[in-house]
């Protein structure tokens, strides 16, 4: 089952998502800044959740959204609070893209990807997705965090404990709800193995909050020790 189906986990993250969050404060407008114009163009959403994103690229000019997600609940509140008769919201797991057909400009994935085994599948049922010269932007969690979930903030040394960073595969950590996984990858094989499956990485982005971020979450600054997020903008290769 899709952790996001689990009713306290769910519960639990929608809540999170309603505040002043880490997401809205600094994944997003990061996504933001390298999307470019997506006026006319056809769009997969990739993991697309409760849909917010989806419906931005529609209100940006997108042509048409496919947004998938596995989650059944994430999917009913899309479909109601972010439906638009050009967002079709297909319940789909990320490791089933080869079900679909489709010739996209570009696909958009915001924290998805680190729930995925399969990186080089993932990768290559995108590209089969995507137009020669299409764009893949996708935000996750960054490899630092991804390492060791245990890595805890020190309040008397004001820094974080870190390991594991060579040891990749599968995780299972304690958020909202025991026995969340996910999955560990270094920098170098994601970005080696997007390379490997035609794409071309332009921008890789580490995103660090801004003061105003800080003023609206005082403790996001310790995102200036320890990034949360790994934003990633590539090309597929003809
Ligand atoms: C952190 S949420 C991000 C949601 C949305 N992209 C956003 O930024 O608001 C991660 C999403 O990935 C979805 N997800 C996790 N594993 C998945 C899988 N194997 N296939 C499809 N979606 C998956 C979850 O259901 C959830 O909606």
């Amino acid at each position: 089952m899709n952790i996001y189906d689990d009713e306290t986990f769910f519960s639990s993250y929608i809540r999170l998502r309603e505040g002043a969050n880490y997401n809205d404060l600094l994944e997003t407008p990061a996504m933001l800044s390298l999307l470019g114009s997506v006026e006319g163009k056809d769009i997969l959403d990739l993991g697309c959740g409760f849909g917010k994103a989806s419906r931005a690229l529609i209100d940006l000019g997108a042509r048409k959204v496919m947004a998938i997600d596995s989650s059944k609940r994430m999917l009913e509140k899309a479909r109601i609070e972010y439906g638009h008769e050009r967002i079709e919201y297909m319940n789909l797991p990320l490791e089933e893209l080869d079900r679909i057909e489709g010739s996209y400009d570009a696909a958009y994935s915001s924290l998805a990807f680190h729930y995925i085994e399969d990186l080089r599948k993932l990768l290559g049922d995108i590209g089969r997705l995507l137009k020669v010269g299409g764009m893949l932007l996708f935000s996750q969690e960054h490899p630092i965090s991804t390492a060791d979930y245990d890595g805890h903030w020190n309040e008397d040394s004001s820094e974080y404990a870190f390991s594991g960073y060579l040891k990749e595969g599968k995780r299972e950590s304690r958020w909202f709800v025991d026995g969340v996984r996910t999955y560990h990858r270094t920098m170098g094989t994601i970005i080696t193995t997007l390379s490997g499956c035609g794409f071309h990485a332009d921008t890789v982005l580490e995103p660090a909050p801004s003061s105003k971020a800080i003023e609206a979450l005082p403790r996001i600054r310790r995102e200036l020790e320890k990034p949360s997020f790994l934003i990633v903008r590539a090309y597929r290769q003809g």
